[in-house]
């Protein structure tokens, strides 16, 4: 379906990896709705190529740049005003990486240099990004920032590991950068909380089967996918939620409010 919902709107879309990542999706749906941007992603990520099928399809340019330096994001945000011709009405943030998930190190055994290093690239990046659109007065007015989190934020899920406190931290963030996007240039900033999804991310995570197929038992609409969760922000990036901000939403089935359902006790039940 296509509402034109982003006609004359214009952005920059981090984070597309291959098909599968929640970023490509989302620049698939935005085209769709009528929207134009710029595609971004690490230097090293571009190296595989896949990103210029989806730039080729959504007739869009690739600007490289590592999330975590300042001086890229500067040339980023700049080129990009001058391809897309003039200010920017959305950015979404599909960043997330951590070291010690990658090497397997448990959460009780960190390399610090490692955590550093995700924490870097998964929730100070989204500072570095606000920082350097807001300084360089580079959002329209009744703009919309996302970030995408995960509910690890705030519940335990022990494989997680330090990428919960990862989410947590870039959670923080939208809210406080929120207040002075806001209230100076009316713009607002929210992270969506997303289901366990099927992406390269995703599934560096130990136990992943299990736990997609466990958070799909138990939300009663059964998990999002990446395509729900690019509607959702197709409908963030819109005029249709001017009034929304400092939130994390969640876009799970229902699952961040169960306690347990049917077919979980069913599971657990002696026949
Ligand atoms: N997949 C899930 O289960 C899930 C659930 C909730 C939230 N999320 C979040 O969604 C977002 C997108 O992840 P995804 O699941 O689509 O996986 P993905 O692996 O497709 O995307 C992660 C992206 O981060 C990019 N990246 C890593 N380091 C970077 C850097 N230094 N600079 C710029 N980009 C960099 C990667 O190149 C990749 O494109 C992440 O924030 C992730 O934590 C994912």
């Amino acid at each position: 379906m296509n509402y034109n919902l982003l006609k004359g709107k214009k952005g920059i879309i981090f984070g597309a990896l291959d098909e599968n990542s929640i970023a490509w999706k989302t620049a698939e749906r935005i085209y769709e709705e009528g929207g134009k941007f710029v595609l971004t992603n690490a230097p090293i990520a571009l190296r595989m190529g896949e990103i210029n099928e989806l730039a080729k399809k959504t007739n869009s340019q690739i600007i490289p740049a590592d999330a975590t330096s300042i001086e890229d994001l500067n040339n980023l945000v700049e080129k990009s005003m001058e391809i897309l011709g003039g200010k920017l009405d959305f950015i979404l943030h599909s960043i997330g990486m951590s070291v010690n998930v990658r090497k397997g190190k448990p959460y009780t055994d960190q390399n610090y240099d490692w955590t550093h290093k995700g924490w870097d690239v998964s929730a100070v990046s989204f500072h570095k990004t606000m920082q350097t659109l807001y300084q360089k007065d580079a959002m329209n007015e009744w703009g919309s920032i996302v970030a995408l989190t995960y509910m690890a934020a705030q519940r335990v899920f022990p494989d997680y590991n330090d990428m919960a406190d990862n989410k947590a931290y870039l959670e923080s963030i939208a809210r406080s950068f929120g207040y002075f996007f806001g209230k100076d240039k009316k713009v607002r900033v929210n992270t969506i909380s997303q289901s366990p999804t099927p992406t390269t991310a995703g599934q560096g995570v130990k136990g992943f089967d299990g736990f997609i197929n466990y958070a799909e038992k138990m939300a009663p609409l059964g998990n999002a996918t990446a395509l729900d969760c690019a509607n959702y922000t197709v409908a963030m990036f819109s005029d249709l939620t001017k009034k929304v901000t400092l939130q994390n939403l969640y876009n799970d089935g229902g699952f961040s409010n169960m306690g347990v359902s049917n077919e979980v006790i069913d599971a657990f039940s002696k026949k």
